[in-house]
């Protein structure tokens, strides 16, 4: 690997067709305090890590109103990273202190929330904007319909959902062009696979979250760490690297507030493992 890694060597993916990223991204969610609830200790350093994520080729972050609230697009905004990179952020979600995560997904309040993410982001357009969650009291085709308004408004340029089943995205497809999928996905969890296999049937993006288990790999760590060895890398990358070559629509965000993981997991772009890795990876989950 070279000194300074670059998420360019994972190669590219348009986005609704037209928006074109680094396939591998960055999470900005981990820039938030504890339990994604407030601003961290240290602001000046999470605002380092997003800026030294563009430094290292990443041009695709993932936010939401919801990480926060509100703190985690405010410090990609003073971080300067929209307008530099392409910025996904997310609507449908409400949080309390106690740090629950409330589905609400009212038209209404995501009309409302375009224009606070908006503000906050300092954009005339949200690049991506994805609805966090289906919310049991709302029919999920008004919400759909609120982001596809959205669209057609000039408020977004590009729809996206999370969290949702191949029958949801079937649906939504119906109303609106999905130009991406968010669900949680891994070497270790391999739970929404029918939702990444329609995507790719589609040539819809699928942004894996937890791509790295939010820090706990489980019983995929062993044969994660034997290939790991073999290219004097981590098990960590070994997990961005299987997502990256696996498949060709996947977008991994993987999270962090330090800029030694950042690095770390950039450098995953450029670990190429051979056919006989990927098929010991398979059954690693
Ligand atoms: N759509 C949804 O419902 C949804 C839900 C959850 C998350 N997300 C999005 O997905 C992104 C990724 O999810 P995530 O951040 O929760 O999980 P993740 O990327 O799987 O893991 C992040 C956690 O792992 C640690 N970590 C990161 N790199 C590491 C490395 N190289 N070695 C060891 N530990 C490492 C981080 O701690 P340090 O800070 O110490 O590095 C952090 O605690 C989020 O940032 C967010 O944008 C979306």
């Amino acid at each position: 690997m070279s000194d300074q890694p670059d998420a360019g060597a994972a190669g590219t993916f348009d986005i609704g067709g037209e928006t074109t990223v680094n396939r591998l991204g960055f999470g900005a969610m981990r820039l938030c305090g504890e339990d994604v609830i407030g601003p961290p200790d240290d602001e000046g350093a999470a605002r380092t890590v997003a800026r030294r994520a563009l430094e290292l080729g990443v041009d695709f972050v993932d936010t939401a109103d919801s990480y926060g609230p509100g703190v985690s697009e405010r410090l990609l905004r003073e971080a300067e990273v929209p307008g530099e990179a392409v910025v996904a952020t997310k609507a449908g979600l409400l949080r309390d202190d106690a740090g629950e995560w409330k589905p609400h997904g009212d038209p209404d309040y995501v009309r409302n929330q375009v224009l606070v993410s908006k503000d906050r982001l300092g954009v005339d357009t949200v690049d991506l904007y994805q609805f966090h969650r289906p919310d049991p009291d709302t029919p999920f085709a008004d919400s759909v319909a609120a982001f596809a308004e959205l669209k057609d408004a000039g408020h977004v340029r590009h729809v996206g959902l999370s969290n949702v089943s191949v029958e949801q995205l079937d649906e939504a497809r119906e109303q609106v062009d999905v130009a991406t999928v968010q669900n949680s996905y891994s070497v270790a969890n391999r739970e929404h696979e029918d939702v990444l296999s329609a995507c790719e049937d589609a040539g819809i993006g699928f942004i894996p979250y937890f791509p790295l288990e939010a820090g706990d790999l489980g019983d995929a760590a062993n044969p994660l760490g034997e290939v790991a060895d073999v290219h004097d890398a981590t098990e960590q990358q070994v997990a961005l690297a299987w997502l990256l070559e696996r498949w060709d629509v996947t977008l991994p965000i993987p999270g962090t507030s330090s800029v030694d993981h950042l690095e770390e997991n950039v450098g995953a772009a450029e670990l190429d493992l051979s056919d006989d890795e990927l098929a010991t990876l398979e059954d690693a989950a």
